[in-house]
Formats: structure tokens, sequence, C-alpha cells
């Protein structure tokens, strides 16, 4: 596997993968690679000739107050990750490359980036967009494949594909969980081995919610109680938790088809993000 730093030789690399028609699935990551992340590599194995990942820990999307100084990172690991997942080819660039002096011109999500993790992450996903446009550019890939457990992040950057007529396939694998159910995430690590075990709370509190909510209870009583047994559970907060139209994110007050809860909940330091379809 290549590990590509530099603009120019990216685009002779990548060239020279989609040489007699093949092509090219595209992962972006920030790195500290887990088995929701391989998911996604697989997915790509399946779908295209090639694959490439990425890796690139973006600082405009992260607040001033949050983790990006302490962003797990270890390339040499996540490295060995791929190589054996057959990945072609790994885009790793320095923050100098991606966003060079100057660097002046960003991506503004409207609506669609206003609620749920956007209302408490404010520029969140102006940066998200404005760096997959960039690695989308980089990269020319055919697909890019985005994981369902981050869904609005994923119907942003479908938006954005269209808005910004991008002509690539953009697909989302679905969430990897751990045996209890957790959704895996590069935050778990955060957890303490106590944390870890109480926040099992949170996706079974969205699951009961969601066949609830599939099944006709009240919306409004389902939600309080969702988020009174993520409480109860051992977390100290609940950021949002809402059911949305799957695609426009509208905030529904009734189960409709393609519906989907979305939530965020704090344990500690660490913020968890997880959803469920409805019906
Ligand atoms: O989901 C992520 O890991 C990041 O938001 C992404 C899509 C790689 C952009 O930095």
């Amino acid at each position: 596997m290549q590990i590509i730093r530099d603009i120019a030789t990216l685009h002779r690399a990548v060239a020279a993968l989609k040489q007699g028609g093949k092509s090219v699935a595209l992962v972006p990551t920030m790195g500290a690679l887990h088995e929701g992340h391989i998911s996604l590599v697989r997915m790509g194995r399946r779908v295209a000739d090639h694959v490439v990942a990425s890796i690139f820990v973006n600082p405009t999307q992260f607040g001033p107050n949050e983790d990006f100084a302490a962003y797990p990172r270890d390339e040499a690991r996540d490295a060995g990750m791929l190589v054996e997942e057959g990945v072609a080819l790994l885009w790793a660039p320095d923050v100098g490359v991606m966003y060079p002096a100057g660097h002046a011109t960003h991506i503004e999500v409207a609506e669609l980036g206003a609620d749920y993790c956007g209302a408490a992450r404010p520029g969140h996903f102006d940066g998200v967009a404005t760096v997959v446009a960039k690695l989308f550019n980089q990269v020319r890939p055919d697909i890019a494949i985005f994981g369902e457990k981050d869904w609005q992040q994923l119907a942003i950057i479908r938006r954005m594909a269209r808005d910004l007529d991008f002509d690539i396939d953009i697909l989302g694998a679905p969430i990897a969980r751990a045996d209890d159910g957790l959704a895996l995430s590069s935050r778990n690590a955060y957890l303490s081995p106590e944390q870890r075990k109480a926040a099992v709370s949170f996706p079974k509190a969205l699951q009961t919610a969601a066949a609830a909510l599939a099944n006709g209870d009240d919306m409004y009583e389902t939600l309080a109680k969702a988020e009174a047994a993520i409480i109860a559970g051992g977390f100290d907060s609940v950021d949002y938790i809402a059911l949305a139209d799957a695609d426009s994110l509208e905030q529904l007050a009734t189960f409709r088809a393609s519906a989907r809860l979305l939530a965020a909940a704090r344990m500690g330091k660490t913020r968890l993000i997880d959803n469920y379809p409805v019906g």
C-alpha cells in the first residue's frame, strides 16, 4: 500500500489505479481505525476495483473546546490495518497540504447542518463539507463510503454531492456495533471501563424507542422515556433526541416511513452519537 502525502503524486497514483476503466472507492477517515472503518473498507472492496483510504484529522471540524489536540493518532497502526484489508493507497496529507497558507474558501451548510449535532457544534458541518469536497477533488473517486453512525453527516454529504454536482456515488455503510449494541466509535476509547459498561443504556434506550414509535406510541412520551432511561443508565445529559426524516432531516412529530431516530448524549467528557431506523 502506497502512503501518499502530496497532491501531484496522488493524482498520478489514482490515474494508474483507474487504468483500463477500473473503479475507485474512497473511504475518508480521521484515523484511530476500528471495526466500523474496516466495514467501510470491506464495502469498498465489494463495490469497486480499488479502495483508497484517507486519514486526515481535520482541524476545521473541531470547535475551540473540542478534542482536536487529544484526538487519537497512530498512523502506523492504522496503515497496518488497511494493508491487511487490501487497501491500494493511503492518502495522508499534512495540514499544510490540505489548508496551505492563504486558504480562504469554505463550504457553508445551511439548514441541514443547523440542528442536532450542528446545534451543539457550530461550524462543524461546514468544516466536514469543506474537507470532504477537497478530498473528493483530490482523490477523484467513483464512489465514496461513509458510516451511517454519523447520519446527519451522511445526509449533508449526499446533499453537498448533489448541490455541487460531484459525479460520485455516496454510499452509507450500516452501523458497526459491539456485542452489547454500542455503536463503534473512536471516541469510545475515552470511556473508563465503568463508563463503557454503562454506555450500553444509550443504544438500548434508542432501540426501545424506535420500536415504540413504529408501533404508534406517542412521540413526546416515547422520547421523554428514552431520555430518562439514558440518564438513569449513567449519562450526564442528552444533547438531543429527535425523530427526523432520513433524507431532509426535517424534525417529525409522528412516525412516517423513512424516519430516523437521532440522538447524542454525554458521559463525562465524552459525547456519543447514535441513530436507529424507525419502522
Ligand atoms: O467521519 C469522519 O471521520 C470525518 O468527519 C470525515 C468524513 C473523515 C471528514 O473529516
